[in-house]
C-alpha cells in the first residue's frame, strides 16, 4: 500500500510484495483461529466503522468479525435506517463518523471513487469493500488466498472469470489481482457483458465457453441484473446454455469459485456449486483472515515488513 496514510482504495495500490505479505498474514492468522481461544488482542482499543451504502451478507459480515477477532471496537451504519435516508451526502456522513475518530473506515457505495472521497474527507485508514462496478480489492486478496491454500501456488495458474464482467467490479479487481502475482486470467463472456475496452485489463478474452476445459480454476460471476440498465443477453434461459458452469463443463481436477451471492441455476448448476470442487465456502472462510490481515496491515507502520510471527506472541 503505497500512499502516505496507507489506504487500500484499489487493487493498483498494492505491489505484490504488499499483496504476499497479506496473504502471509492472512496464513498465519489462519492457524491462530484454530485455537479454541479465537480473541486476539492486536487491534484493542481500536475502532472499525462499517460505512454500507449498498447490501452485503459476506462482506459487511467478515469486516465485522475480522475487526472484533483483533479485538477492536466496530460501528456499522448502513445507508438505509441512517441521515443517509435524509439526503446527507457522503461528505457529511464521513465528518460526522470522523468526529469519534475512527482508524480504519470501511465503505461499500454504488458509486465509483466513494472510498476516495472519504479518505480525502477524514484522517482514517480507508478500504473499498465495493465502489460501484470499479473496484473491490479484499475480494480479489481472498480470491488469492483461496485459490493459493487449494493449488499450493499463484505463479503460472490459470483463471476462467466466466460472465458478467462488464458490471463486475469483482472481475476488474480479480483480474488485475492474478496478474500481480503472475497467474494467467482468462475472460469468457459474451461481447455485451465485456466492457469496451477489455483489452486494457490486460487479461486473454474468449467468447466462446470451450477453453474453460484448459484452466486450473473456474471463477464464475453473478449475473449482476441490478446494474444492468438494459437487457444484455435475449434471455437468461439462453445464457445459461451458452454459459452456465454445468457439471459437464467442469472437468475433474478443476476448482470451482464464486463470489456469492449466487444464482443457482443461472451462472452456475446447483450441482457444481454443491459438489467436492467448489471452494465457495472456503473463499468465505479466506474473507475473514484476509480482512483480518488487512486491517493489520494498515494499522501497522507503513512500508514495515511485518513477520506475521509476532501476532501469536501479543496473544
Ligand atoms: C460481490 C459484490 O458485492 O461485489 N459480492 C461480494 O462481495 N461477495 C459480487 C456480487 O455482488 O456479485
Amino acid at each position: 500500500m503505497t500512499t502516505e496514510r496507507r489506504h487500500l482504495l484499489a487493487v493498483g495500490d498494492l505491489t505484490r510484495d504488499d499483496a504476499e505479505r497479506i496473504l502471509d498474514t492472512a496464513s498465519a492468522l489462519e492457524r491462530s483461529l484454530d485455537r479454541e481461544m479465537k480473541k486476539l488482542p492486536t487491534l484493542r482499543g481500536r475502532l472499525v466503522v462499517n460505512l454500507f451504502y449498498e447490501s452485503s451478507t459476506r462482506t459487511l459480515s467478515s469486516f465485522e468479525l475480522a475487526a472484533k477477532r483483533l479485538s477492536a471496537d466496530t460501528m456499522v451504519l448502513r445507508a438505509s435506517g441512517s441521515s443517509v435516508d435524509k439526503g446527507e451526502s457522503l461528505r457529511d456522513t464521513a465528518l460526522t463518523l470522523a468526529a469519534y475518530d475512527p482508524d480504519v473506515i470501511v465503505i461499500r457505495h454504488p458509486h465509483i471513487g466513494a472510498s476516495q472521497l472519504v479518505a480525502a474527507a477524514t484522517d482514517a485508514h480507508v478500504i473499498n469493500a465495493g465502489d460501484g462496478k470499479h473496484q473491490h480489492p479484499t475480494q480479489a486478496l481472498l480470491d488469492l488466498h483461496t485459490i493459493r491454500d487449494a493449488l499450493g501456488r499463484l505463479d503460472g495458474v490459470t483463471v476462467a472469470i466466466v460472465g458478467d464482467v462488464l458490471h463486475s467490479r469483482v472481475a476488474r479487481s480479480l483480474v488485475e489481482a492474478l496478474l500481480l502475482v503472475g497467474a494467467e486470467p482468462l475472460l469468457i463472456a459474451p461481447p455485451t457483458l465485456l466492457p469496451r475496452n477489455v483489452e486494457a485489463l490486460g487479461a486473454k478474452v474468449s467468447h466462446s465457453i470451450d477453453p474453460l476445459a484448459d484452466v486450473d480454476v473456474v471463477y464464475v460471476l453473478r449475473m449482476q441484473a441490478e446494474r444492468m440498465e438494459a437487457s444484455y443477453v435475449p434471455s437468461l434461459r439462453e445464457y445459461t446454455a451458452l454459459y452456465g458452469v454445468t457439471p459437464d463443463r467442469v472437468r475433474p481436477g478443476q476448482v470451482v469459485m464464486h463470489p456469492g451471492p449466487m444464482n443457482r441455476g443461472v451462472e452456475i448448476d446447483p450441482r457444481v456449486a454443491d459438489s467436492g470442487a467448489s471452494l465457495v465456502t472456503t473463499q468465505v472462510r479466506s474473507g475473514l483472515v484476509v480482512r483480518m490481515a488487512v486491517l493489520y496491515d494498515l494499522l501497522t507502520a507503513p512500508g514495515l515488513h511485518v513477520a506475521p510471527v509476532p501476532i501469536m506472541e501479543v496473544a
